[in-house]
């Protein structure tokens, strides 16, 4: 079981919501990070929380949802650490673990509907990162963190 650190805008709260149960129910631990409600809010503080939890350790993945997914997986990325994507399918999400080992997943709810996301949860969640080659690769991809 994997515990997730869990947020959204107002355009992803509901999905948030519908996401948060399927994950309990599946016997994972699930730290919400709000909000609460649908009141409008700003993504790139949402998308901070789960980032600062992910790249703390203190959750091993994140889950952020807005209207397009964009605006969360861009400020996730800025923050040290994290590998997020806004993804609508299914082999890219495979992909996304096996050789980019994504650790935060980034969804659209204006994009793609409740089956598809869960179905893309549930790859980005038990899927594993290869390794090998791929590992130089992404220690490479984080280097960047560190270029100005
Ligand atoms: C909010 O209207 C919308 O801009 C946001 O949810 C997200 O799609 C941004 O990337």
């Amino acid at each position: 079981m994997t515990k997730l650190a869990l947020s959204s805008d107002h355009a992803g709260f509901e999905l948030k919501q519908k996401i948060k149960i399927e994950l309990q129910n599946q016997g994972h631990t699930v730290q919400d990070l709000g909000p609460s409600d649908d009141s409008r809010v700003d993504y790139p503080d949402f998308a901070e929380k789960v980032a600062a939890a992910v790249a703390s350790g203190d959750c091993e993945r994140g889950v952020l949802v807005c209207g397009t997914g964009i605006g969360m997986a861009i400020s996730a990325n800025k923050v040290s650490g994290i590998r997020a994507a806004s993804l609508t399918d299914v082999y890219s999400a495979e992909m996304s673990r096996k050789h980019n080992d994504l650790n935060v997943l980034c969804l659209g709810s204006r994009v793609i509907g409740e089956g598809l996301a869960l179905k893309l949860l549930d790859v980005f969640l038990n899927t594993e990162f290869e390794g090998g080659r791929h590992e130089g690769r992404v220690q490479k991809m984080m280097s960047l963190e560190n270029k100005g």
